[in-house]
């Protein structure tokens, strides 16, 4: 017996010690829906069995959704041994009893805990049963963690969710792990080797304000981003009621650039025809989607007018215009200009430092002053002038448009591309631009954005 035990100790100890993130899951950012931002605590199996259902019907499982997740609330208390116990009037099948009806329509089951002792809901956290409770997700099915931070007082971050990741590989069962850490310890720096996602800001909020507050500061993060790992500004608010169809564009635009986990957040069963062409729009999820898995750059920052740019797989790209004023602004876009400007990612070694190659902030020609006043009606001049143009591209875009030569990964130099290797498509529009010359004048209204896909003729 003895003998026995201490076989299962050395068992446990070295799959421990070896434990490691699932390394076959989220190589594109995961997409689906989460209870939280649209029903917080009221939720129930009825709920979330509905959403499901909704997600087939409704086309989202088509365009790539399928996580239903249950965020907090779905748990009330812990038994004699320890086990965590669903609220039994909101989930009287308990969970693996939604688990399964959820993957009976093809679809992935989520769910929700804390780090800490507690939940930000006051409900039972996961401290101390870490593995006990990594046992419990793979017997009910679980095929996605989130895991908070509430209640975690003096707990340390890297260590608490590398002992969760431990638990869950030691488990067995695949499980994406979503680390809601809110970015208080920069997990961008270490998360890559413990979870598949990482929030790296406090909660979003229905609204404009707290939408591009959130955008502006995923700008120094796109190097930490890509397959298996995801910078994650947190989940949609689209269709929630509190932004304009605008903003709520602009809003999805934004996170499908930045290689964003896509998680509606919205009623599925009241989708408006608005919230359909927006969470249903897969030009703009192949954007996202991209298996490449380049989180976009900012390329021209003019203030509240900037140029963002994400390099897609086979050499194409996509380019946001974000008009983030409360103005008006035509500009003048320079599409020739466009074609040969990428972003930089993961594997060139992320941002190149300040001043230097990459359109970070301050390199040069990256912003220029005195672009782009917008002021309604006021043409502004939003696109690069020639000479400074060519400056900032040559100075950024060793083989401009291809890899680098003789660059990280040793890619052999390819001929610069340039717009004449590309068809220019609008991806709200939904149809190729016909450009009489290489540069056009653009309308934006207040707090929109223009997405335009570079394809490979
Ligand atoms: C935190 C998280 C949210 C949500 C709530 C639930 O605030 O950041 O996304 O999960 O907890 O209580």
């Amino acid at each position: 017996m003895k003998k026995y035990m201490f076989l299962v100790v050395a068992a446990f100890v070295f799959t421990s010690a070896n434990a490691q993130k699932f390394d076959q899951l989220a190589k594109t950012p995961p997409m689906g829906w989460n209870s939280w931002n649209k029903f917080g605590c009221n939720v129930s199996e009825t709920l979330i069995m509905q959403m499901a259902d909704e997600m087939v019907s409704n086309g989202m499982k088509d365009a790539g959704y399928d996580y239903i997740v249950i965020d907090d609330c779905w748990q009330i208390d812990r038994d004699e041994n320890g086990e965590i116990v669903p609220d039994k009037e909101r989930f009287p099948h308990g969970m693996k009893y939604v688990a399964d009806y959820v993957h009976s329509l093809g679809l992935k089951f989520g769910i929700y805990s804390s780090a800490g002792a507690v939940t930000c809901q006051r409900r039972p956290g996961g401290f101390g049963h870490e593995y006990q409770d990594a046992r419990t997700y793979a017997r009910y099915g679980v095929d996605y963690l989130k895991y908070d931070w509430c209640g975690s007082t003096t707990q340390n971050a890297q260590s608490s969710y590398t002992n969760m990741r431990n638990a869950l590989f030691t488990a067995g069962r695949p499980i994406v792990f979503s680390i809601c850490e809110w970015g208080s310890s920069k997990p961008w720096e270490w998360a890559g080797e413990v979870g598949h996602l990482w929030r790296t800001t406090g909660d979003i909020s229905d609204n404009w304000n707290s939408m591009i507050d959130i955008f502006n500061k995923q700008r120094e993060l796109a190097r930490y981003a890509g397959p298996g790992g995801w910078n994650d500004p947190d989940m949609l608010e689209v269709g929630n009621g509190g932004m304009t169809n605008e903003e709520y564009k602009t809003h999805f635009s934004l996170w499908c650039m930045l290689a964003s986990p896509l998680m509606a957040g919205n009623d599925l069963q009241k989708m408006t025809p608005e919230n359909r062409e927006i969470l249903l729009n897969k030009e703009l999820i192949a954007i996202d989607q991209d298996s490449l898995g380049r989180q976009a750059t900012c390329y021209r920052d003019n203030g509240d007018y900037q140029i963002w740019v994400k390099t897609l797989s086979n050499n194409e790209k996509a380019i946001c215009l974000l008009n983030s004023s409360d103005e008006k602004k035509s500009v003048l876009v320079d599409f020739a200009l466009l074609a040969q400007i990428r972003s930089f990612g993961r594997r060139f070694g992320g941002f190149p430092p300040a001043g230097g190659p990459g359109g970070a902030p301050g390199a040069p020609g990256a912003a220029v002053p005195g672009g782009a006043q917008g002021g309604a009606g006021r043409p502004a001049s939003a696109g690069l002038p020639a000479a400074q143009g060519a400056q900032g591209v040559s100075a950024r875009t060793p083989g401009a448009g291809g890899m680098p030569a003789g660059g990280p990964g040793g890619q052999p130099r390819m001929a610069p591309l340039t717009l004449d290797n590309y068809r220019v498509r609008d991806l709200w529009e939904h149809k190729d631009l016909t450009l009489k010359e290489t540069s056009m004048y653009v309308d934006m209204p207040p707090h929109s954005v223009k997405v335009y896909r570079f394809i490979r003729k």
